[in-house]
Protein backbone atom coordinates (compact mmCIF):
# COMPACT_ATOMS: atom_id res chain seq x y z
CA UNK A 1 0.00 0.00 0.00
CA UNK A 2 1.20 3.64 -0.81
CA UNK A 3 0.18 6.82 1.13
CA UNK A 4 0.51 10.11 -0.34
CA UNK A 5 -0.74 13.15 1.25
CA UNK A 6 -1.44 16.59 -0.08
CA UNK A 7 -0.68 15.26 -3.55
CA UNK A 8 -1.22 16.84 -6.93
CA UNK A 9 -4.23 15.16 -8.94
CA UNK A 10 -2.90 16.15 -11.98
CA UNK A 11 -1.20 12.76 -13.57
CA UNK A 12 -4.62 11.17 -12.25
CA UNK A 13 -6.67 12.67 -14.22
CA UNK A 14 -7.04 12.39 -17.91
CA UNK A 15 -7.96 15.92 -18.19
CA UNK A 16 -4.92 16.91 -16.50
CA UNK A 17 -6.95 19.12 -14.16
CA UNK A 18 -4.36 20.13 -11.45
CA UNK A 19 -5.83 20.27 -7.96
CA UNK A 20 -4.73 18.46 -4.65
CA UNK A 21 -6.35 15.94 -2.34
CA UNK A 22 -5.31 15.86 0.95
CA UNK A 23 -5.13 11.73 1.44
CA UNK A 24 -4.32 9.32 -1.67
CA UNK A 25 -3.82 5.72 -1.12
CA UNK A 26 -2.96 3.03 -3.64
CA UNK A 27 -3.87 -0.41 -2.98
CA UNK A 28 -1.76 -2.95 -4.68
CA UNK A 29 -3.08 -5.85 -3.46
CA UNK A 30 -6.81 -7.61 -2.03
CA UNK A 31 -5.55 -7.41 1.68
CA UNK A 32 -4.83 -3.31 0.87
CA UNK A 33 -8.55 -2.95 -0.29
CA UNK A 34 -10.15 -4.63 2.84
CA UNK A 35 -7.81 -2.48 4.73
CA UNK A 36 -8.85 0.97 3.06
CA UNK A 37 -12.57 -0.10 2.94
CA UNK A 38 -12.54 -1.05 6.73
CA UNK A 39 -13.42 2.10 8.80
CA UNK A 40 -15.98 5.44 9.17
CA UNK A 41 -15.63 8.60 6.32
CA UNK A 42 -15.86 9.20 2.98
CA UNK A 43 -13.92 7.99 0.39
CA UNK A 44 -13.70 8.75 -3.39
CA UNK A 45 -12.69 5.57 -5.58
CA UNK A 46 -10.06 7.16 -8.19
CA UNK A 47 -9.12 4.18 -11.08
CA UNK A 48 -7.76 5.85 -14.26
CA UNK A 49 -9.38 9.36 -13.83
CA UNK A 50 -10.86 9.12 -17.53
CA UNK A 51 -14.59 10.13 -16.48
CA UNK A 52 -13.63 12.75 -13.74
CA UNK A 53 -13.74 16.17 -13.44
CA UNK A 54 -12.27 17.81 -10.77
CA UNK A 55 -13.47 21.15 -9.71
CA UNK A 56 -11.27 21.93 -6.42
CA UNK A 57 -8.84 20.34 -3.91
CA UNK A 58 -10.30 17.19 -2.66
CA UNK A 59 -10.48 16.81 1.01
CA UNK A 60 -10.08 13.62 2.40
CA UNK A 61 -9.20 10.16 1.22
CA UNK A 62 -8.51 9.05 -2.21
CA UNK A 63 -8.54 5.09 -2.52
CA UNK A 64 -6.06 4.07 -6.36
CA UNK A 65 -6.30 0.77 -7.55
CA UNK A 66 -3.21 -0.42 -8.20
CA UNK A 67 -3.19 -4.04 -8.24
CA UNK A 68 -2.88 -5.58 -12.01
CA UNK A 69 -3.21 -8.67 -13.49
CA UNK A 70 -5.38 -11.44 -14.94
CA UNK A 71 -5.83 -14.74 -15.00
CA UNK A 72 -7.74 -17.80 -16.35
CA UNK A 73 -10.69 -19.08 -13.62
CA UNK A 74 -12.92 -20.48 -16.05
CA UNK A 75 -12.81 -22.98 -19.02
CA UNK A 76 -15.55 -25.19 -20.31
CA UNK A 77 -14.94 -25.62 -24.18
CA UNK A 78 -16.15 -22.06 -26.22
CA UNK A 79 -16.51 -20.16 -22.40
CA UNK A 80 -13.64 -18.97 -20.96
CA UNK A 81 -13.85 -16.57 -17.70
CA UNK A 82 -11.52 -14.47 -17.16
CA UNK A 83 -10.75 -12.95 -13.75
CA UNK A 84 -9.32 -9.38 -13.39
CA UNK A 85 -7.94 -6.74 -11.32
CA UNK A 86 -9.31 -3.39 -10.83
CA UNK A 87 -6.00 -1.63 -11.34
CA UNK A 88 -4.93 -3.10 -14.70
CA UNK A 89 -5.57 -0.27 -17.45
CA UNK A 90 -8.48 -1.64 -19.29
CA UNK A 91 -6.61 -1.50 -23.16
CA UNK A 92 -3.72 -3.30 -22.41
CA UNK A 93 -6.09 -5.77 -20.44
CA UNK A 94 -8.57 -6.14 -24.12
CA UNK A 95 -5.17 -6.42 -26.06
CA UNK A 96 -3.78 -9.31 -24.44
CA UNK A 97 -7.34 -10.98 -24.52
CA UNK A 98 -7.51 -10.15 -28.50
CA UNK A 99 -3.68 -11.71 -28.83
CA UNK A 100 -4.96 -15.31 -26.94
CA UNK A 101 -7.67 -15.32 -29.32
CA UNK A 102 -10.59 -14.60 -26.94
CA UNK A 103 -13.54 -13.09 -28.25
CA UNK A 104 -15.89 -10.31 -26.09
CA UNK A 105 -13.74 -7.02 -25.49
CA UNK A 106 -12.19 -6.16 -29.08
CA UNK A 107 -15.79 -3.64 -30.16
CA UNK A 108 -13.94 -2.17 -26.52
CA UNK A 109 -10.86 -1.54 -27.69
CA UNK A 110 -8.82 1.75 -26.80
CA UNK A 111 -10.89 3.04 -23.79
CA UNK A 112 -9.04 4.67 -21.38
CA UNK A 113 -9.40 3.91 -17.63
CA UNK A 114 -9.10 0.74 -15.74
CA UNK A 115 -10.82 -2.26 -15.53
CA UNK A 116 -12.31 -1.30 -11.56
CA UNK A 117 -14.19 1.16 -13.91
CA UNK A 118 -15.55 -1.05 -16.48
CA UNK A 119 -18.99 -2.67 -14.45
CA UNK A 120 -19.54 0.88 -12.80
CA UNK A 121 -19.50 3.12 -15.98
CA UNK A 122 -20.72 0.34 -17.81
CA UNK A 123 -18.35 1.37 -20.83
CA UNK A 124 -19.11 1.12 -24.18
CA UNK A 125 -18.48 1.91 -28.00
CA UNK A 126 -19.09 0.27 -31.23
CA UNK A 127 -22.18 -1.32 -30.17
CA UNK A 128 -20.60 -3.52 -27.19
CA UNK A 129 -20.84 -2.64 -24.07
CA UNK A 130 -19.47 -4.49 -20.65
CA UNK A 131 -22.81 -5.79 -19.21
CA UNK A 132 -22.22 -8.40 -22.46
CA UNK A 133 -19.41 -9.63 -20.72
CA UNK A 134 -19.20 -8.72 -16.99
CA UNK A 135 -20.20 -11.79 -14.90
CA UNK A 136 -19.44 -11.47 -11.34
CA UNK A 137 -17.54 -8.66 -9.76
CA UNK A 138 -15.99 -8.79 -6.60
CA UNK A 139 -15.46 -6.16 -4.05
CA UNK A 140 -14.84 -4.85 -0.18
CA UNK A 141 -17.79 -2.69 1.61
CA UNK A 142 -16.60 0.24 3.25
CA UNK A 143 -17.12 0.34 6.69
CA UNK A 144 -17.02 -3.32 7.78
CA UNK A 145 -14.43 -3.87 5.18
CA UNK A 146 -16.41 -7.22 4.00
CA UNK A 147 -16.62 -9.00 0.86
CA UNK A 148 -19.36 -8.70 -1.29
CA UNK A 149 -19.59 -10.54 -4.84
CA UNK A 150 -22.52 -9.54 -7.75
CA UNK A 151 -23.09 -11.71 -10.61
CA UNK A 152 -23.62 -9.85 -13.98
CA UNK A 153 -27.55 -9.69 -13.43
CA UNK A 154 -27.07 -8.19 -9.82
CA UNK A 155 -25.22 -5.46 -11.40
CA UNK A 156 -28.06 -3.52 -12.93
CA UNK A 157 -26.46 -2.23 -15.46
CA UNK A 158 -27.95 0.41 -18.11
CA UNK A 159 -26.75 3.53 -20.46
CA UNK A 160 -23.61 4.32 -18.59
CA UNK A 161 -24.87 2.93 -15.10
CA UNK A 162 -25.34 0.31 -13.33
CA UNK A 163 -25.87 -0.30 -9.25
CA UNK A 164 -22.09 1.03 -8.17
CA UNK A 165 -23.28 4.37 -9.66
CA UNK A 166 -26.36 4.12 -7.40
CA UNK A 167 -27.14 1.93 -4.74
CA UNK A 168 -23.86 1.18 -3.89
CA UNK A 169 -21.84 4.80 -5.07
CA UNK A 170 -19.70 5.87 -2.34
CA UNK A 171 -20.25 2.53 -0.13
CA UNK A 172 -17.90 0.15 -1.73
CA UNK A 173 -14.59 -0.06 -3.67
CA UNK A 174 -14.77 -3.00 -6.62
CA UNK A 175 -11.45 -5.43 -6.30
CA UNK A 176 -11.90 -8.40 -8.96
CA UNK A 177 -13.89 -8.09 -11.95
CA UNK A 178 -14.60 -11.62 -14.00
CA UNK A 179 -15.55 -11.40 -17.73
CA UNK A 180 -17.03 -14.07 -19.68
CA UNK A 181 -15.66 -14.53 -22.92
CA UNK A 182 -15.43 -16.92 -26.01
CA UNK A 183 -12.61 -18.71 -28.05
CA UNK A 184 -14.90 -18.53 -30.93
CA UNK A 185 -17.74 -16.21 -31.42
CA UNK A 186 -19.59 -13.64 -33.78
CA UNK A 187 -17.86 -10.67 -35.06
CA UNK A 188 -19.61 -7.60 -34.19
CA UNK A 189 -19.58 -4.52 -37.27
CA UNK A 190 -22.75 -3.50 -37.40
CA UNK A 191 -21.57 0.10 -35.91
CA UNK A 192 -20.85 3.05 -37.74
CA UNK A 193 -17.92 2.20 -39.77
CA UNK A 194 -16.53 -0.71 -38.28
CA UNK A 195 -17.11 -3.12 -41.37
CA UNK A 196 -15.95 -0.93 -43.72
CA UNK A 197 -12.70 -0.64 -41.99
CA UNK A 198 -12.29 -3.55 -41.81
CA UNK A 199 -13.20 -4.89 -44.90
CA UNK A 200 -10.17 -2.41 -45.85
CA UNK A 201 -7.52 -4.15 -43.45
CA UNK A 202 -8.01 -7.72 -45.49
CA UNK A 203 -11.35 -8.76 -43.72
CA UNK A 204 -13.25 -9.81 -40.19
CA UNK A 205 -11.16 -11.13 -37.73
CA UNK A 206 -10.42 -10.67 -34.07
CA UNK A 207 -7.69 -8.55 -34.52
CA UNK A 208 -9.11 -6.67 -37.56
CA UNK A 209 -11.84 -5.72 -34.99
CA UNK A 210 -9.25 -4.43 -32.69
CA UNK A 211 -7.20 -2.43 -34.93
CA UNK A 212 -10.13 -0.85 -37.12
CA UNK A 213 -11.38 0.40 -34.00
CA UNK A 214 -8.21 1.80 -32.57
CA UNK A 215 -7.93 3.34 -35.81
CA UNK A 216 -11.71 5.18 -35.83
CA UNK A 217 -10.99 6.25 -32.36
CA UNK A 218 -7.87 7.82 -33.06
CA UNK A 219 -9.14 9.74 -36.13
CA UNK A 220 -11.89 11.34 -34.05
CA UNK A 221 -10.82 11.26 -30.38
CA UNK A 222 -8.01 13.03 -28.97
CA UNK A 223 -4.98 10.93 -27.37
CA UNK A 224 -5.30 11.23 -23.46
CA UNK A 225 -1.18 11.11 -23.49
CA UNK A 226 -1.68 14.53 -25.95
CA UNK A 227 -4.40 16.64 -24.78
CA UNK A 228 -6.22 16.23 -21.84
CA UNK A 229 -10.05 15.16 -22.37
CA UNK A 230 -12.32 12.80 -20.30
CA UNK A 231 -13.82 11.26 -23.86
CA UNK A 232 -17.59 11.95 -23.92
CA UNK A 233 -18.12 14.50 -22.08
CA UNK A 234 -22.09 14.34 -22.16
CA UNK A 235 -24.68 11.64 -22.76
CA UNK A 236 -26.53 10.90 -26.05
CA UNK A 237 -30.14 12.15 -24.79
CA UNK A 238 -32.85 10.00 -25.04
CA UNK A 239 -36.06 11.68 -26.00
CA UNK A 240 -39.95 10.38 -26.85
CA UNK A 241 -40.91 10.03 -30.43
CA UNK A 242 -42.71 12.98 -30.50
CA UNK A 243 -40.05 15.82 -29.57
CA UNK A 244 -37.46 13.36 -31.91
CA UNK A 245 -40.05 14.28 -34.80
CA UNK A 246 -40.66 17.97 -33.95
CA UNK A 247 -37.11 18.46 -34.25
CA UNK A 248 -36.84 16.31 -37.69
CA UNK A 249 -38.98 19.01 -38.66
CA UNK A 250 -36.50 21.68 -39.33
CA UNK A 251 -33.49 18.95 -39.20
CA UNK A 252 -34.05 16.29 -41.71
CA UNK A 253 -30.63 15.31 -41.55
CA UNK A 254 -30.27 14.61 -37.81
CA UNK A 255 -29.05 11.23 -37.48
CA UNK A 256 -31.69 9.33 -34.75
CA UNK A 257 -31.42 5.85 -33.01
CA UNK A 258 -35.03 3.55 -31.99
CA UNK A 259 -34.90 2.45 -28.57
CA UNK A 260 -36.72 -1.06 -27.58
CA UNK A 261 -39.17 1.30 -25.47
CA UNK A 262 -40.16 3.55 -28.05
CA UNK A 263 -37.83 6.30 -27.24
CA UNK A 264 -35.29 7.53 -29.52
CA UNK A 265 -31.74 8.35 -29.00
CA UNK A 266 -30.01 11.52 -30.20
CA UNK A 267 -26.45 11.98 -30.96
CA UNK A 268 -25.16 14.78 -28.15
CA UNK A 269 -21.99 15.38 -30.61
CA UNK A 270 -24.29 15.98 -33.59
CA UNK A 271 -26.57 18.93 -31.69
CA UNK A 272 -23.50 20.20 -30.31
CA UNK A 273 -21.92 20.72 -33.70
CA UNK A 274 -25.32 21.79 -34.98
CA UNK A 275 -25.34 24.31 -32.06
CA UNK A 276 -22.13 26.08 -33.52
CA UNK A 277 -19.91 24.56 -30.67
CA UNK A 278 -17.17 21.87 -32.47
CA UNK A 279 -13.86 23.45 -32.25
CA UNK A 280 -14.66 26.54 -30.40
CA UNK A 281 -13.05 27.62 -27.00
CA UNK A 282 -13.71 29.15 -24.17
CA UNK A 283 -10.98 29.89 -22.60
CA UNK A 284 -8.19 26.70 -21.74
CA UNK A 285 -11.45 24.73 -22.22
CA UNK A 286 -12.31 23.37 -26.01
CA UNK A 287 -14.69 21.49 -28.59
CA UNK A 288 -12.79 18.95 -29.82
CA UNK A 289 -12.58 20.04 -33.33
CA UNK A 290 -13.16 16.24 -34.91
CA UNK A 291 -15.59 14.79 -32.47
CA UNK A 292 -17.96 17.44 -30.42
CA UNK A 293 -19.16 15.55 -27.78
CA UNK A 294 -15.57 15.78 -26.51
CA UNK A 295 -14.11 18.83 -23.91
CA UNK A 296 -10.51 19.07 -24.09
CA UNK A 297 -8.02 21.28 -21.91
CA UNK A 298 -5.93 23.60 -23.94
CA UNK A 299 -3.19 23.11 -21.50
CA UNK A 300 -4.27 25.01 -18.72
CA UNK A 301 -8.14 24.53 -17.91
CA UNK A 302 -9.47 24.52 -14.35
CA UNK A 303 -12.44 22.63 -13.74
CA UNK A 304 -14.36 25.76 -13.45
CA UNK A 305 -13.31 26.58 -17.25
CA UNK A 306 -14.91 22.78 -18.49
CA UNK A 307 -17.76 23.71 -16.61
CA UNK A 308 -18.37 27.27 -17.81
CA UNK A 309 -17.88 25.72 -21.41
CA UNK A 310 -20.25 22.47 -20.41
CA UNK A 311 -23.07 25.13 -19.02
CA UNK A 312 -23.15 27.62 -22.82
CA UNK A 313 -23.32 24.39 -24.46
CA UNK A 314 -26.04 23.10 -22.89
CA UNK A 315 -27.57 26.63 -23.02
CA UNK A 316 -27.43 26.79 -26.89
CA UNK A 317 -28.32 23.17 -27.16
CA UNK A 318 -31.35 23.62 -25.21
CA UNK A 319 -32.84 27.19 -26.78
CA UNK A 320 -31.98 25.32 -30.14
CA UNK A 321 -33.43 21.94 -29.81
CA UNK A 322 -35.24 22.02 -26.77
CA UNK A 323 -33.25 19.39 -25.51
CA UNK A 324 -31.32 18.72 -21.71
CA UNK A 325 -27.54 17.61 -21.80
CA UNK A 326 -26.84 15.82 -18.93
CA UNK A 327 -23.05 15.09 -18.20
CA UNK A 328 -21.49 11.54 -18.42
CA UNK A 329 -18.58 12.68 -16.59
CA UNK A 330 -18.43 12.98 -12.78
CA UNK A 331 -17.88 16.30 -11.62
CA UNK A 332 -16.21 15.94 -7.90
N1 LIG B 1 -21.78 13.42 -34.76
C1 LIG B 1 -21.80 14.67 -35.34
N2 LIG B 1 -20.86 15.58 -34.93
C2 LIG B 1 -19.93 15.29 -34.00
C3 LIG B 1 -19.93 14.03 -33.40
C4 LIG B 1 -20.88 13.09 -33.79
O1 LIG B 1 -22.60 14.98 -36.20
O2 LIG B 1 -19.11 16.17 -33.71
C5 LIG B 1 -22.75 12.42 -35.22
C6 LIG B 1 -22.02 11.37 -36.08
O3 LIG B 1 -21.98 11.75 -37.40
C7 LIG B 1 -22.89 10.15 -35.88
C8 LIG B 1 -23.43 10.32 -34.49
O4 LIG B 1 -23.25 11.68 -34.14
O5 LIG B 1 -23.97 10.17 -36.76
C9 LIG B 1 -22.77 9.41 -33.49
O6 LIG B 1 -21.38 9.67 -33.41
P1 LIG B 1 -20.33 8.54 -32.98
O7 LIG B 1 -20.61 7.29 -33.67
O8 LIG B 1 -18.98 9.13 -33.06
O9 LIG B 1 -20.66 8.23 -31.47
P2 LIG B 1 -21.14 9.15 -30.27
O10 LIG B 1 -22.59 8.94 -30.08
O11 LIG B 1 -20.64 10.52 -30.45
C10 LIG B 1 -20.78 7.19 -28.53
C11 LIG B 1 -20.17 7.04 -27.16
C12 LIG B 1 -18.65 6.95 -27.26
C13 LIG B 1 -18.32 5.76 -28.14
C14 LIG B 1 -18.98 5.96 -29.51
C15 LIG B 1 -18.77 4.79 -30.43
C16 LIG B 1 -21.66 8.14 -25.58
C17 LIG B 1 -21.88 9.34 -24.73
N3 LIG B 1 -20.54 8.15 -26.32
O12 LIG B 1 -20.35 8.45 -29.05
O13 LIG B 1 -18.14 6.70 -25.96
O14 LIG B 1 -16.91 5.62 -28.28
O15 LIG B 1 -20.40 6.12 -29.34
O16 LIG B 1 -19.51 3.72 -29.95
O17 LIG B 1 -22.45 7.21 -25.57
C18 LIG B 1 -17.29 7.76 -23.99
O18 LIG B 1 -18.28 7.33 -23.41
O19 LIG B 1 -16.40 8.43 -23.39
C19 LIG B 1 -17.16 7.52 -25.42
C20 LIG B 1 -16.15 8.04 -26.14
Amino acid sequence: MKVYNDISLKRYNTFGIDVKAEHLIECESLSDFETVAKGDGHRLVLGGGSNMLFLSDHKGLIIHPTMTGHEIVGENGNDVIVRAAAGTDWDSFVSSMVAQGLHGLENLSGIPGTVGASPVQNVGAYGADASQVVCRVEGYWFGTGEKFVLMGDECHFGYRNSIFKNEMKNRAIVSLVDYHLYRDAPLNLDYGPVRQMVESMGGASLTNVRNAILNIRNQKLPDPKIQGSAGSFFKNPEVSSDVASRISKDFAEMPQYQLPDGRVKIPAGWLIERAGWKGRALGEAAVHDKQALVLVNRGNATGSDVMALAEAIRNDVRKMFGIELDMEVCKI
